[in-house]
């Protein structure tokens, strides 16, 4: 029984050494010092003994589970560093090492352009106003003096959405909607997105973007509505840029004018850009009409107001030299990075 007694000690001893997870440790335990472990199983059989045999073996069987209770908590608190110190070797972090080089963004080129066009507009006392993209044909055409069957509907490609509703051929309609809830002293500029149903090419898209112009006050002339936009043009393309008006007609203004721009690639002396004219159409503008005034609960005798729209791809593709629209639509970052 002695020999036994030593026989195990060892041969715990020797596994303990080699256990590696904190499982087979408990497992080990249970095998030697568990209710039908080895050493359990021989101090059972102590009964049988002599009882002068009985306090040496009972003293060596007590020393045995000593020692083993002794290596198993030893084990216990190596297997536990162990573990520790795989742990933290694996979560170290390196601060030498470089980091990752987040590219940074750019403004796209239409952005670059409304920031400007907000930055001159807000500096002469404009606020921004927003409307729907989906909106009532009563404000995209018919508040605007465009009734039904009237031929400038055919000009505007429109996508019906329902025989009422459209999505919005420009910004005009925003006017419509600030002139109902607002009084006058009026000055909003409305940035925003249209659609019409054009093809893509190099010049057109069905869906572009527009900023319009409002003032609406007393004694507002068409005098008021040529500064304004030579202030436009001179921040936006430079201080040598001239604009000149063309009388044109839209049934939401009277009179109405388109406006060009001195030809920024050539100053007015003709080139490619502007088809050897010297200057390049940009908007429309003019005084808007007394029945839109009146259809706003606005009396046209005692205000009047002027308006213009314009569209900010052709104002980026002018300033920034793009031949193409749809290279502001595809979104490519080479393109996009050059700006
Ligand atoms: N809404 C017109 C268009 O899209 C532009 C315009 C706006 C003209 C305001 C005059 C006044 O073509």
């Amino acid at each position: 029984m002695k020999r036994q007694l030593e026989a195990i000690k060892n041969q715990a001893m020797e596994k303990l050494a080699r256990v590696s997870d904190i499982r087979e440790l408990e497992d080990l335990k249970v095998a030697y010092l568990g209710k039908k472990g080895e050493l359990t199983g021989i101090l059972k059989k102590m009964g049988a003994l002599s009882p002068e045999e009985r306090p040496v073996i009972g003293q060596l069987a007590n020393e045995v589970r000593f020692a083993l209770e002794e290596s198993i908590a030893q084990t216990k608190d190596r297997l536990i560093k162990e573990e520790r110190s795989i742990r933290l070797k694996s979560e170290t972090i390196d601060v030498t090492m470089p980091g990752r080089i987040k590219p940074i963004g750019k403004k796209h080129p239409l952005t670059i352009v409304l920031d400007e066009l907000k930055d001159i507009f807000l500096g002469m006392g404009y606020e921004i106003a927003e409307g729907p993209e989906i909106e009532l044909d009563y404000n995209n055409f018919e508040a605007l003096n465009i009734p039904k069957n009237h031929p400038a509907r055919d000009t505007q490609d429109t996508f019906y959405i329902s025989e009422n509703v459209v999505l919005r051929t420009h910004t005009s309609p925003v006017q419509i909607r600030h002139m109902q809830s607002h009084k006058p002293p009026i000055r909003i500029i409305c940035p925003g997105r249209v659609y019409r149903s054009d093809a893509v090419d190099a010049t057109h898209s069905p869906v572009f973007h527009q900023v319009e112009g409002l003032v609406v006050d007393k004694n507002v002339t068409m005098g008021d509505l040529v500064g304004t936009l030579q202030a436009f043009a001179k921040g936006i393309f430079g201080e040598n840029s001239r604009i000149r008006l063309r009388p044109h007609h839209f049934p939401f203004t009277e009179p109405s004018a388109e406006v060009d721009v001195s030809c920024w690639g050539c100053d007015g002396s003709g080139c490619r850009i502007c088809k050897g004219e010297g200057w390049v159409e940009i908007l429309g503008s003019g005084m808007v009409h007394p029945n839109v005034l009146r259809e706003c609960g606005i009396d046209p005798d005692v205000y009047s107001g002027f308006a213009f729209g314009m569209g900010i791809e052709r104002i980026a593709m002018g300033k920034f030299g793009i031949d193409d629209m749809r290279l502001l639509f595809e979104n490519d970052i080479r393109f996009l990075r050059q700006f």
